[in-house]
C-alpha cells in the first residue's frame, strides 16, 4: 500500500505542546509525517530556524515517523516535492479559521492535487501559541506546562532566568 505521507507546516518558534499533540495525533491517521519549518519572510522570530530544528528534532526524537525538515519558498512545491499531497494544520478557535481558510484555498487553487486537513485543538491547549509561551517566559512566568522541556531550558537562556 501506498505510504500516507503528510507535511505540517508552521513557523514552531519554538515547539509547543499545542504542536505536538497534533503532531502524536497525526501519527495515529498517517505513516509519515514532515514537521516543515517555514522560512517565513513576514514573521519577526526569536529562535533561528537551526535551533527550531533542534528543538523539534528533541522533541520527537522518539517517534522515528516523524521528519523534521525546513524549506523556502511556495509550501504547495515543497509538499509535492516530498511526495506528498496532504497538509495538516492545528485550528484553535475562530481566530485561526479566516487565515488558514485562504492558505488553504490558496494552496489548493495552485495545486489542486494538494489538500489540506484541519485537526481541532485538543481542550487542554486551545490557549496555547509560540507567541503567547514567549510572552509569559519574557516575563518570567511558569511554562512547564506549555512546552517540552528543551524548549523550556532554551527559552530561559534566551531570556537568562533560571
Ligand atoms: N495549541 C495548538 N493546538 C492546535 N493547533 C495548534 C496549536 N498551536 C499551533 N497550532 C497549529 O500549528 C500550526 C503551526 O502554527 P505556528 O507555528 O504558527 O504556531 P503558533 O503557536 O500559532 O505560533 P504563533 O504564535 O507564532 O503564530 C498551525 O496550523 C497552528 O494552527
Ligand atoms: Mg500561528
Amino acid at each position: 500500500m501506498k505510504k500516507r505521507i503528510a507535511v505540517y507546516p508552521g513557523s514552531f518558534d519554538p515547539i509547543t505542546n499545542g504542536h505536538l499533540d497534533i503532531i502524536l495525533r497525526g501519527l495515529d491517521i498517517f505513516d509519515e509525517l514532515i514537521v516543515a519549518v517555514a522560512h517565513n519572510v513576514t514573521k519577526k522570530s526569536l529562535f533561528s530556524i537551526d535551533e527550531r530544528l533542534k528543538l523539534i528534532r528533541e522533541t520527537v526524537k522518539d517517534y522515528p515517523q516523524v521528519r523534521v525538515d525546513t524549506f523556502k519558498g511556495l509550501l504547495v512545491d515543497y509538499v509535492i516535492r516530498q511526495n506528498a499531497r496532504i497538509v495538516l494544520r492545528g485550528l484553535r478557535a475562530v481566530s485561526d479559521f479566516e487565515n488558514e481558510f485562504q492558505l488553504a484555498q490558496m494552496n489548493h487553487t495552485m495545486n489542486t492535487q494538494l489538500e489540506t486537513l484541519f485537526m481541532m485543538t485538543s481542550v487542554s491547549y486551545g490557549y496555547l501559541s509560540s507567541s503567547i509561551v514567549k510572552e509569559v517566559a519574557a516575563w518570567g512566568g511558569n511554562i512547564d506546562e506549555f512546552v517540552p522541556n528543551c524548549v523550556k531550558n532554551a527559552l530561559k537562556e534566551k531570556f537568562h532566568r533560571d
